[in-house]
């Protein structure tokens, strides 16, 4: 499908989504936030695809939400304030819950949504000079939409220094904080995201779905019968699956697993 602010590229099983609007910095308007709602729709009902690498056209991964367009926010009514807030959530939604590993590729910076996309990524791997920021108290507003997915992955506490002051920080305190999960020079960037798509691409695609599934489930468990329900319901499901089967049986008779589907 053409986009008039990604571009998608397909490289056999892997999908290759690149934020398009370099001369804004890759921001979010209301435009590219219901494309990247649609292409994130798309690609979670596409068979074919095995990995998603999210990058950034230009010199930055992504500036965050487009300031010009939120400008104009001022003048809507509070029920259009919510409703626009809603369908950004919905955008951020529906690219946490993906059933296929997210790989991020950050460069240059992350600032506010665009941090909180980092936070919806599976797997984060950042340039060593790349700035991150959740700076919306500077706007005097908040980073709310993004909140959810970014406690999960940074909890409260480095929320609460991060949110309250807004401050820039180093991809190596995104790494210290759990918003990335490696960061190297600049010239091995590529081949690192390669090497994490590789890893998960060697995974039963079934399997890995479940295990993002599972996470989210475990973390939203009220209490741990609740979580020892589920987890136990999950790994019988998996035991009893084909997928399950062929990676047991290719491990006992030391074999790569052959898994069905592309
Ligand atoms: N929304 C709208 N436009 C943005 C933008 C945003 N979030 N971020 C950058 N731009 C625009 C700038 O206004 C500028 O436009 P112009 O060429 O018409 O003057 C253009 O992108 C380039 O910005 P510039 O600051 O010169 O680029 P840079 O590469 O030196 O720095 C950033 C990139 C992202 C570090 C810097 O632009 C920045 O800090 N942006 C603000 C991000 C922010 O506060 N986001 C939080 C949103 S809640």
């Amino acid at each position: 499908m053409p986009y008039a602010h990604l571009t998608s590229r397909r490289d056999g099983a892997i999908e290759r989504l690149t934020l398009n609007r370099p001369a804004v910095r890759n921001a979010f308007d209301d435009e590219m936030i219901a494309e990247l709602t649609a292409w994130a729709d798309a690609i979670a009902l596409d068979q074919e695809v095995r990995a998603v690498i999210v990058s950034g056209a230009g010199p930055v991964f992504c500036a965050g939400a487009d300031l010009a367009w939120m400008a104009k926010t001022i003048e809507y009514t509070e029920a259009e304030n919510v409703e626009d807030a809603r369908r950004a959530s919905r955008m951020f939604r529906a690219i946490d819950r993906l059933p296929i590993p997210v790989v991020g590729r950050v460069h240059g910076a992350a600032l506010g949504g665009g941090a909180g996309l980092a936070a919806t990524c599976d797997v984060v791997v950042a340039e060593t000079d790349a700035m991150f920021g959740f700076t919306e108290v500077k706007l005097g507003i908040i980073p709310a939409v993004i909140s959810p997915f970014v406690l999960a992955k940074i909890g409260r506490s480095a929320a609460r220094e991060l949110f309250l002051t807004g401050r820039r920080f180093t991809a190596q305190h995104a790494l210290d904080v759990g918003l990335v999960h490696a960061v190297v020079p600049a010239a091995d960037l590529d081949a690192t995201v390669d090497a994490v798509v590789r890893e998960v691409l060697a995974g039963g695609r079934e399997a890995i779905a479940a295990a993002k599934t599972l996470i989210a489930r475990i973390s939203a468990a009220q209490g741990l019968d609740e979580a020892e329900t589920i987890a136990a319901e999950a790994l019988a499901q998996r035991r009893v699956s084909v997928e399950g089967q062929e990676g047991l049986r290719a491990f006992l008779e030391k074999r790569r697993p052959r898994w069905s589907g592309p």
